[in-house]
């Protein structure tokens, strides 16, 4: 993500970013055992910490960014990875083997809960009420999000609002809890946050057909196997009855291929982009207003 990459030379973004790796890998050791030792896996494979940058691209440059705020946002994050990969049954994840395919179903299963538990206990360990009900309130969204998800397999007759509820709830909502808790409740940040998860949900579900696993770290045609309705499909679907068909759970051969020959990429990604234009909307004259404003885009226009 080139332009994401552009932001790392915001200053203090590279110390608060070292904290933020020396603190999770202390709070996923708390309590030696396997979980532990599987969690350290996860985090060992790395990720883009983008939830953790919007913790501290919101904050008052008055004060000090919260870390522990990024901690918790980005194990939550994680907790869902190693659950959602097991669902999925998703082999790779950053480049590297999904947990539940190297450690087995049951030790991802536990890790994905200790690490749920790990973020609620920094969380709280800052005696902020409200930042652990934010915290809650997105975890609750996300387990909503992905029930959704599993009512809505193999079903194309899926509708858009179906599926934008779907994305705001299992991804919208941990970017908006990752604005709220940096910036100690901006509301218009939040709503920033929540917009911006959208489009980057609308922008992975693009990546699944149209990916290069070299770049995303993730095995394309995902979705489409798993019958999970994402906007290419649902959009490609309407105009192509082999994809339609392959959504529902019929044969996939070739129809990865007849996506990419409709125009169901390109409108997904106008999707995608009203979403980050939604994002931009809510953000006025700030510390890092520009920083913020290139995400808008960058969540939109990247490879990985
Ligand atoms: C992947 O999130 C899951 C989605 C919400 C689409 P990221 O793409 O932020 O994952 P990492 O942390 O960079 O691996
Ligand atoms: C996002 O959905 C997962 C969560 C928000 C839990 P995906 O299933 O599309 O994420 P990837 O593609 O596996 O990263
Ligand atoms: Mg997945
Ligand atoms: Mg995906």
């Amino acid at each position: 993500m080139s332009q994401l990459e552009a932001l790392e030379t915001v200053p203090g973004l590279a110390a608060y970013l070292g904290e933020l790796e020396a603190r999770l890998a202390r709070a996923v050791e708390r309590r030696p055992g396997l979980a532990a030792g599987v969690s350290a896996e996860v985090l060992a494979a790395g990720g883009k910490r983008l939830r953790p940058l919007l913790c501290f691209l919101v904050s008052d440059p008055n004060e000090p960014p919260s870390v522990p705020a990024a901690v918790a946002v980005e194990l939550v994050h994680m907790a869902t990875l190693v659950h959602d990969d097991l669902v999925d049954g998703a082999r790779i994840r950053r480049g590297a083997p999904a947990a539940w395919s190297v450690f087995g179903a049951e030790a991802a299963l536990g890790a994905g809960d200790y690490l749920f538990s790990c973020a609620f206990a920094e969380l709280a360990s800052t005696g902020d009420a409200n930042a652990v009900a934010t915290l809650a309130e997105a975890s609750l969204a996300l387990a909503r999000g992905e029930a959704m998800q599993r009512l809505q397999v193999r079903k194309p007759e899926t509708t858009v609002d179906a599926y934008l509820e779907r994305c705001a709830l299992k991804t919208g909502k941990l970017f908006e809890a990752a604005c709220l808790l940096g910036s100690g409740g901006n509301r218009e940040l939040g709503a920033y946050g929540l917009a911006l998860g959208i489009a980057f949900q609308i922008a992975d579900d693009i990546l699944d057909c149209a990916g290069e696993s070299e770049d995303t770290g993730k095995i394309p045609g995902t979705d489409l196997r798993e019958g999970t309705p994402t906007l290419p499909l649902l959009l490609a679907a309407e105009q192509d009855e082999v994809v339609r068909a392959a959504l529902a759970g019929g044969p996939l051969d070739g129809a990865l291929v007849r996506v990419a020959a409709t125009d169901a990429l390109p409108r997904s990604r106008e999707a995608a982009l009203d979403y980050a234009a939604k994002a931009r909307a809510h953000l006025v004259s700030g510390a890092h207003r520009e920083e913020l404003e290139a995400l808008t885009y960058a969540v939109v226009d990247r490879v990985r």
